[in-house]
């Protein structure tokens, strides 16, 4: 399945910041065996590269890098073997990289003139970053309306407790975030409590 497909089937994308190789190739196979088999790789620790590589060995499971701010992590992250890209904000030159390479990419736009400037460079799926502080369901709904042709990847405090209500919307097209690894399961290595818990998502 491509990014798309995997992202229109699920509708969640969840966020890993990698810290232990050993840690990142379980979650990676929790997500296989959760039936999410996708996952955003942050440009947050020295280990991203590194982390992109060794998930990409995972059969079936679609590896991409986030928290992308720079066309030098970018092509860092493709070398890797990213299959996408993230990035909290928008940034014409790393977006115009990603076309060139023939990556996808969902870049961040919160305001009006953003999502604009993203529109105008071709994107229409647009990450809205941090979704909590910059208005949340009461946000997209508003930006809804001049902007039907978006749709929106929320993240940035999307939660267990709210993440359906962000669903809820046609035109939320995933929620990202950290929420669907939780930090509990994963310093107690509870690999099959994360595996179910990923899968009851
Ligand atoms: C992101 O980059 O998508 C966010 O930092 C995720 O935030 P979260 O940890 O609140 O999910």
């Amino acid at each position: 399945m491509n990014f798309n497909e995997v992202l229109d089937q699920r509708r969640l994308l969840p966020l890993y910041t990698v810290k232990d190789l050993e840690e990142c190739l379980a979650v990676g196979k929790c997500l296989v065996e959760g039936n999410l088999p996708i996952i955003e790789v942050a440009f947050r620790s020295d280990y991203a590269a590194e982390g992109i590589k060794a998930l990409s060995s995972i059969d079936g499971l679609l590896v991409g890098a986030g928290t992308v701010k720079t066309t030098a992590q970018a092509q860092q992250a493709i070398e890797s073997g990213a299959a996408f890209l993230v990035t909290p904000g928008l940034s014409a030159e790393v977006v115009e990289y990603a076309k060139e390479q023939n990556v996808p990419i969902v870049a961040g736009a919160v305001t009006p003139s953003e999502i604009m400037q993203a529109n105008q460079l071709g994107l229409t799926c647009l990450k809205f970053f941090p979704a909590d502080v910059y208005g949340g369901i009461s946000a997209l709904k508003a930006l809804h309306g001049p902007f039907f042709e978006s749709t929106f990847v929320p993240t940035g405090g999307v939660t267990l407790e709210n993440y359906k209500e962000y669903l809820a919307l046609n035109y939320v097209k995933a929620v990202g975030g950290s929420f669907i690894l939780p930090k509990e399961l994963l310093k107690a290595k509870d690999w099959q409590g994360l595996s179910s818990f990923i899968k009851g998502l």
